[in-house]
C-alpha cells in the first residue's frame, strides 16, 4: 500500500507519517508540507500548496497513492473567523483539489476533520448527527466533509484536542503547554468554561491504522473518553507528572475576548469501540507522555 500524506509536517500528519515509516516500506509514503520541510528526512517530503489544483492534481498521480491522508488544513480559529477567504482556499477548495486528485487514481481519501462542526446544543453526539458548526472554522471542515461522502473511497475521522509528545516546530499542546510553564513555576490559567474530548495522538494514529485495516469507509469519531473542561484537564495532568496543582488557576474565556466562538460537544465513541479501539483518558496519556520524557 502507497500512502500520501497532505499537511504532513503538522502535528498530526507527522505522527501519521512517523507510524507509516516503520510499518511500510518508506519508499511507499510521501508527506508534503507548504512552508515547513520537516528536518528529519523519515520519508519523501514535497512541497506542495492544495489551493494549487493543478499541482495538486499532478503529484497524486505522479506518485499513485492507494491512501491520501488529508490533514492539510488552517487550524488556527480565530484567524478562520476573521478572515474567511484563505479559510475557504485552502479549507475548502483545497479538499476539493485533494479529492480531485483521489479521483483521478481512484485511492481512498481519508480526512482529518473535527467536533467543531457540531454546534453543542445535543448533550452527546452520534457521527450521523446533523452537523450545524457555530465558528467558521467548522463550516469549513463541515463542507469539506460534504465534498469527501460525495466520494464514495472516503473515510472521515473528527476528533479533538490531539496532545502528546510533539516535534519542535510544532505548537505546543495543551499538556506540554501546561508541564512546561508549572515546571517553570508559573501559573497556568486555564478556562472553565471550554469543554473537550483531548486525544492522545498515537492512539488517534492507532485508530486510523485500525480503521484501515479493516477496510472502513465513512464517518468515525476518534476522541478520547473524557469530557472534561481545560482547567479540569490541566489539573489531571499536574496530577498525573506530580507537579504543584496550585498553579493552575480557574478563569473564563471571557479574558481572552477571542473572535471564534468555541463548541461544547460530546461525541459518542461506542462505533469505535465496538470495532476493539481503545483511546486512553487525559491522566493515561499524561502519564503515558511523562514515561516517555523520563526514558
Ligand atoms: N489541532 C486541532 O486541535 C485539531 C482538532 C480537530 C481536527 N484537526 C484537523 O486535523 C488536521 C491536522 O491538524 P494539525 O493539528 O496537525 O494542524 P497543524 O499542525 O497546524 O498542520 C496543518 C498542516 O497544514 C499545512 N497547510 C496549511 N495550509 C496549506 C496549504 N495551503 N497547502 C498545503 N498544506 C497546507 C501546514 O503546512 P506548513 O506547516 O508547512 O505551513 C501543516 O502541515 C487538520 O485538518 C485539522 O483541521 C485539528
Amino acid at each position: 500500500m502507497r500512502y500520501l500524506i497532505t499537511g504532513g509536517n503538522g502535528t498530526i500528519g507527522f505522527a501519521l507519517a512517523k507510524a507509516l515509516a516503520i510499518s511500510v516500506p518508506t519508499e511507499n509514503v510521501m508527506i508534503t508540507y507548504l512552508s515547513r520541510k520537516p528536518p528529519q528526512n523519515i520519508v519523501e517530503a514535497k512541497e506542495l500548496d492544495i489551493r494549487d489544483r493543478d499541482a495538486t492534481i499532478a503529484l497524486i498521480k505522479s506518485f499513485k497513492p492507494d491512501v491520501v491522508m488529508h490533514s492539510a488544513a488552517i487550524t488556527n480559529v480565530d484567524l478562520c473567523e476573521t478572515d474567511h477567504a484563505p479559510a475557504d482556499a485552502v479549507n475548502v477548495q483545497g479538499t476539493a483539489n485533494v479529492l480531485e486528485g483521489c479521483k483521478s487514481v481512484g485511492c481512498k481519501i481519508v480526512y482529518i476533520s473535527t467536533v467543531a462542526v457540531f454546534d453543542g446544543a445535543k448533550s452527546v453526539y452520534a457521527e450521523e448527527d446533523t452537523p450545524n458548526p457555530i465558528n467558521y472554522n467548522g463550516f469549513t471542515k463541515f463542507k469539506s466533509e460534504e465534498l469527501c461522502r460525495a466520494y464514495a473511497r472516503h473515510l472521515i475521522v473528527r476528533t479533538d484536542q490531539p496532545y502528546g509528545l510533539v516535534e519542535q516546530w510544532h505548537k505546543k499542546n495543551t499538556v506540554l503547554r501546561v508541564v512546561e510553564k508549572v515546571r517553570a513555576g508559573e501559573s497556568v490559567r486555564e478556562p472553565t468554561d471550554w469543554y473537550n474530548m483531548p486525544t492522545y495522538i498515537p492512539d488517534l494514529v492507532n485508530a486510523i491504522a485500525k480503521l484501515l485495516e479493516g477496510n472502513a469507509t465513512g464517518t468515525y469519531h476518534v476522541v478520547g473518553p473524557d469530557f472534561l473542561n481545560r482547567y479540569e484537564w490541566a489539573l489531571r495532568v499536574a496530577r498525573a507528572f506530580a507537579l504543584d496543582e496550585t498553579k493552575i488557576v480557574p478563569i473564563t474565556s471571557e479574558e481572552f475576548k477571542l473572535p471564534a466562538k468555541r463548541q461544547r460537544v460530546r461525541l459518542s465513541i461506542d462505533k469505535i469501540t465496538k470495532l476493539g479501539i481503545k483511546m486512553r483518558g487525559v491522566e493515561d496519556g499524561a502519564r503515558e507522555m511523562k514515561k516517555l520524557l523520563e526514558s
